[in-house]
């Protein structure tokens, strides 16, 4: 679950605009990888919890690249990554890393996919983190969103905030969908209940980027259940340092069973509407 702390504990050899820049250099030299890697015709490697839940070459690729360039840089903090799990560390921090968010689009050349790279406060079970700095490269358009905790949000070095929203009737929602077909059912049914009390939804397929849409005010809100860490971590600190709530239902944090992001106020109004319709139990 994902929490944010204006006092963080840190290390004593790393500040948070230390962390922040290297998720950036980090998340940037993996997007030149994969932008620069992409074949004509990508093939799927291997499969996940299911078909359709796929990995790249290029997913194992980045990852071992952002791995390299971790432990070169920073040999004593913790890594989880999407494909190769957790490697312990000493140091009290750990790497979030999703070598390639929006997985599906890369393989189908569709332009929505990110590097997402986040550095938390904690060991790498999800239970217990603050996230402190994270970055995300969007690989195709070659935009990059960073955001260190207390030091605001940027997209390509330019401050960003998010839009108010006054009027859940006019708001642009982003959402998403897991792999498993009894959540998809599920998630259908929720959407069904609200799109016809929202602007309209967007489901552009990487969460990373979604959540860092919401802090540039390119979408207004975005929810989603099932989220992995490694899709929320970067996105997150984004989204809350450009000034979005960034929450579960029922009073509890950002995580798996639910994320809602969006100025406060919509958010609010969202995850009341979200909560009604007991949109983060069942499948
Ligand atoms: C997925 C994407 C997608 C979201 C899924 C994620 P992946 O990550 O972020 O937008 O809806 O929940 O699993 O598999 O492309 O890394």
């Amino acid at each position: 679950m994902i929490t944010f702390s204006d006092d963080p504990r840190l290390p004593d050899d790393v500040t948070i605009a230390d962390l922040r820049d290297l998720a950036e250099r980090l998340a940037r030299e993996a997007g030149a990888l994969v932008r620069a890697g992409r074949p004509d015709r990508v093939e799927v490697a291997s499969t996940k919890s299911n078909d359709v839940d796929i990995v790249t070459q290029m997913d194992a690729d980045s990852e071992q690249l952002l791995r390299r360039m971790i432990a070169q840089e920073r040999p004593d903090d913790a890594i989880l990554g999407e494909e190769e799990g957790a490697s312990a560390g000493t140091s009290g921090l750990t790497w979030v890393i999703d070598p390639i968010d929006g997985t599906v689009n890369y393989l189908y050349g569709v332009s929505s996919y990110a590097i997402s790279v986040a550095v938390v406060a904690g060991d790498p079970d999800p239970a217990s983190w603050t996230v402190l700095a994270g970055a995300v490269h969007s690989v195709v358009d070659d935009r990059t969103w960073t955001a260190g905790i207390g030091g605001g949000a940027t997209l390509d070095g330019v401050p960003v905030t998010v839009n108010p929203v006054t009027d859940l009737g006019r708001a642009l929602v982003g959402t998403g969908f897991g792999y498993d077909p009894r959540r998809r059912a599920e998630q259908g049914r929720v959407l069904a209940e609200l799109l016809p009390r929202i602007r309209d939804v967007r489901r552009l397929g990487a969460a990373a980027i979604d959540l860092c849409l919401v802090a540039s005010g390119e979408l207004d809100l975005y929810y989603e259940r099932g989220l992995n860490p490694w899709d929320l971590a970067a996105g997150s600190i984004v989204a809350h340092e450009a000034g979005a709530h960034v929450g579960g239902l029922r009073n509890g944090p950002a995580g798996e069973a639910m994320t809602v992001a969006g100025a406060p106020e919509g958010a609010r109004a969202l995850t009341t509407i979200l909560e009604e319709l007991d949109a983060d139990s069942g499948w």
